[in-house]
C-alpha cells in the first residue's frame, strides 16, 4: 500500500481508463456517488475487496454494499427479489438507497461478513454509473472516509484519508445529498430502515401502498390460527394491544455500522470530531426564530469560559446578525454556514464538510443545529446526534451493570436464565472493573415476557430447578411483562428467540444496540457450536427443564465472561 494517488477528472478519458483498469485488475479506486465517496472494489474478487479494508484502516467485519449500473446487473447477485425489494427497485434506482436482498453464491462471504444477504446500490450519480459501467462489474464499497472520519463528500476529502492508500480517486464534484444513502432491509413483507437517509421510510411506504400492498403497522392480521409457534405469539401480543408502532426517531436506527461492530451497550463510535458538538434547537418542530438567541448564548458561553475557537455550523441569516453582533471577535468564532437557515436539504449536503472542516481548524467546540425530525430531518439528526454523541468521552465506566432475559410469558426460560445467569456471576466473583481493581463490578439480572400476563407464578419445575440445582430462591416469583420503564433501565436485554429480540428491537428501536438474542450475541462474540435458540419447555416433564437449563447454562457461561469484559469488568 503505498500509491502515488492520482486525482483523475472524469473528463481525462486517459486517466479515467486507467482508473477502470485498476478496478479490473483488482486495485481500489476512490469513487463519487450522489450520496458520499465510496472506496470501490471489485466485488467478485474477495483479494480486491480484501484491499478496501487495508485502506480504511479497519478490520472486515461488516458487510459491504454493492453498486451496479443497471438493473441487468442486479439479478445474478441476488438469489430472491421479494415484492417489496422489486417495487422499490422500481421506484426509488437509480438513487440514494440500498435495498438488502438474499445473496446469491456470487457474492464472497468477504461481501457479506457471512451474512445471507446483500445490500445492493444503483447511484444516480453519471460518474458512477460511467465508472461501473466502463468495468462491467459490480463495485463493493464503503464510504471512502477512514475509520473515525466523517463520511467524505469531495474529493479533496478522500484524498486526505486516502493518500498513498489507493492509486485513484475519481472527481465527481461535490456530492449532492451528502448523507450516506437510506439503507433498508427487503426480504420480508415490508421494508425495514437500517439506515435513514434521503429517502424515507414514509416515502416508501407511500409506493407500497400505492401498489396496493398491505401496511402490516397498519393493519395488524386479525386472524393470527395461520401462523404458527413463536412468531403467533408474538403477533397475538401486538394484536392484543402492545404497540409495535414505535415512531422511528432520527437515534433509533441500528445498522451495525461500519467502523465498529455492534457491542453491547457500547456506541459506536464514527463521524467523531475530536471537539465536543453541542445541538441547539428543538428536534420535535420548528423553532427556528429562536435559534439567533441560542446560537448568542452559547457563544457568550463559550467565550466566557474561553473555551475559544467555537465553530459554528449555521445558516446565512442568522450568521450575519451574529457577525454584526461579535464585531470583535473574528478570532474566537469561525462560521460555517451551509445556506438558507431553514434548509434541511442544505444542511445535510454540507454537514460532513462543515464538521470536517471546523475540526481541522481546531475549534474548541462545534455548534450546529437541530432539525425537525421528519423527512430527511431524520437523517441529518441521525448523523448529527452520532457526531455530538460519541465526540465527548470514551463510554463510561459503570461498576453495575443490568440485564434482562426475556421470553414470551415470563414463566420458565427466562426466569431459568435469571437464575442461572445470577449463579454463575456469584460462583465465578467476585469481579472487578479492569481499569479500577478496587471498585467491585455488581450485576443486576432480571427478567421478563414480550406477551407475559402480569403477576402469573413461575411455573413449579422452573422454581424448583432454580432451587435444586442453583440455590436460586424464585419462590413466589411472578411474571412481568417488558415496559418502557423495565427496558429503558437495563444494559443489555438477552432474547431466548431471534423472534423476541426481532419484535423488541422493533418496538424499541432506540434501545437497539442493547437487544439480543443468545444467538446473536453468539454469534457477536464468534462463540462456536453453540446453539442459541431456546425452545419453550412449558407443559413438558420436569426432564426437558432440565435439558433447557442445560443449554441456557452452556451458553451464558461461554458469553458472560465475554458481556463482563466489553464493560470493562474482569
Ligand atoms: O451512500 C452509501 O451507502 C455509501 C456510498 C459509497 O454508496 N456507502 C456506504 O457504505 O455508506 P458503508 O459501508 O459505509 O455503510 C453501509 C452500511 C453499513 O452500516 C453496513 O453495516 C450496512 O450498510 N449493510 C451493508 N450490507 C448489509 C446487509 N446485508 N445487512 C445489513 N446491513 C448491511
Ligand atoms: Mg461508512
Amino acid at each position: 500500500m503505498n500509491f502515488e494517488t492520482i486525482c483523475v477528472s472524469p473528463e481525462d478519458e486517459l486517466n479515467f481508463s486507467a482508473a477502470v483498469r485498476a478496478l479490473q485488475e483488482g486495485e481500489v479506486v476512490g469513487m463519487p456517488t450522489e450520496t458520499v465517496y465510496g472506496l470501490g472494489a471489485n466485488a467478485l474478487d474477495p483479494e480486491a475487496v480484501k484491499k478496501i479494508y487495508e485502506a480504511k484502516g479497519r478490520p472486515s467485519d461488516n458487510p459491504l454494499i454493492v453498486h451496479v449500473a443497471s438493473f441487468e446487473m442486479i439479478d445474478p447477485l441476488v438469489s430472491e427479489i421479494t415484492p417489496v425489494a422489486k417495487i422499490l427497485m422500481e421506484a426509488f434506482m437509480p438513487g440514494p438507497i440500498t435495498i438488502i436482498m438474499k445473496k446469491s453464491h456470487l457474492i464472497p462471504d468477504i461481501v457479506s461478513a457471512g451474512l445471507d444477504t446483500v445490500g445492493i446500490r444503483f447511484p444516480v450519480h453519471p460518474v458512477a454509473q460511467k465508472l461501473i459501467d466502463m468495468c462491467g462489474l459490480p463495485i463493493a464499497a464503503p464510504s471512502a472516509n477512514l475509520s473515525g472520519s466523517p463520511s467524505p463528500t469531495k474529493a479533496e476529502h478522500v484524498m486526505k484519508d486516502m493518500h498513498g492508500r489507493i492509486p485513484y480517486i475519481v472527481d465527481g464534484g461535490e456530492c449532492q445529498v451528502g448523507l450516506e444513502s437510506t439503507v433498508v432491509d427487503a426480504t420480508g413483507d415490508w421494508p425495514v430502515v437500517l439506515r435513514p437517509g434521503a429517502i424515507t421510510i414514509e416515502d416508501m411506504e407511500q409506493v407500497l401502498e400505492s401498489a396496493g400492498m398491505r401496511n402490516p403497522k397498519k393493519d395488524l392480521p386479525q386472524d393470527i390460527s395461520d401462523i404458527e409457534g413463536e412468531t403467533a405469539a408474538i403477533l397475538e401480543g401486538a394484536a392484543a394491544g402492545a404497540d409495535p408502532l414505535n415512531t422511528p426517531i432520527s437515534q433509533a436506527f441500528t445498522v451495525a455500522e461500519d467502523e465498529t461492530p455492534r457491542a453491547p451497550g457500547m456506541k459506536y463510535r464514527h463521524y467523531a470530531p475530536s471537539c465536543p458538538v453541542k445541538i441547539i434547537g428543538d428536534k420535535t418542530g420548528d423553532d427556528f426564530d429562536n435559534y439567533y438567541v441560542y446560537y448568542k448564548q452559547e457563544i457568550m458561553e463559550a467565550l466566557l469560559a474561553e473555551n475559544t475557537p467555537v465553530g459554528l455550523f449555521v445558516g446565512e441569516e442568522i450568521a450575519e446578525n451574529l457577525k454584526i453582533l461579535f464585531a470583535n471577535k473574528n478570532e474566537e468564532i469561525i462560521y460555517y454556514i451551509y445556506g438558507d437557515s431553514e434548509d434541511v436539504e442544505a444542511a445535510s449536503h454540507h454537514l460532513f464538510d462543515g464538521l470536517r472542516t471546523l475540526d481541522e481548524i481546531h475549534v474548541k467546540m462545534i455548534i450546529a443545529p437541530a432539525f425537525p425530525e421528519k423527512g430527511l430531518g431524520i437523517a441529518y439528526m441521525n448523523r448529527l446526534f452520532k457526531a455530538a454523541s460519541e465526540s465527548d468521552a470514551p463510554v463510561a465506566q459503570k461498576s453495575k451493570r443490568k440485564i434482562m432475559f426475556v421470553c414470551s410469558g415470563n414463566t420458565c426460560r427466562s426466569p431459568m436464565a435469571e437464575a442461572i445467569c445470577r449463579s454463575i456471576f456469584h460462583s465465578t466473583g467476585p469481579h472487578h472493573m479492569i481499569e479500577d481493581p478496587e471498585t467491585e463490578a455488581t450485576l443486576e439480572v432480571t427478567s421478563a415476557g414480550t406477551f407475559a400476563e402480569p403477576g402469573v407464578e413461575f411455573t413449579k419445575y422452573t422454581v424448583d430447578l432454580a432451587g435444586y440445582e442453583y440455590e436460586e430462591d424464585l419462590s413466589g416469583r411472578t411474571s412481568q411483562v417488558v415496559t418502557d420503564e423495565l427496558i429503558s433501565d437495563q444494559d443489555l436485554v438477552l432474547c431466548m428467540t431471534a423472534d423476541h429480540s426481532k419484535y423488541l428491537r422493533f418496538k424499541y428501536p432506540d434501545m437497539g444496540d442493547r437487544i439480543f438474542s443468545l444467538q446473536e450475541i453468539i454469534d457477536h462474540f464468534t462463540i462456536p457450536n453453540l446453539s442459541g435458540e431456546v425452545t419453550d419447555p412449558y407443559g413438558f416433564e420436569y426432564l426437558v427443564y432440565m435439558d433447557t437449563a442445560k443449554q441456557l447454562d452452556t451458553i451464558i457461561r461461554e458469553i458472560l465472561p465475554e458481556i463482563l469484559k466489553s464493560w470493562g469488568m474482569d
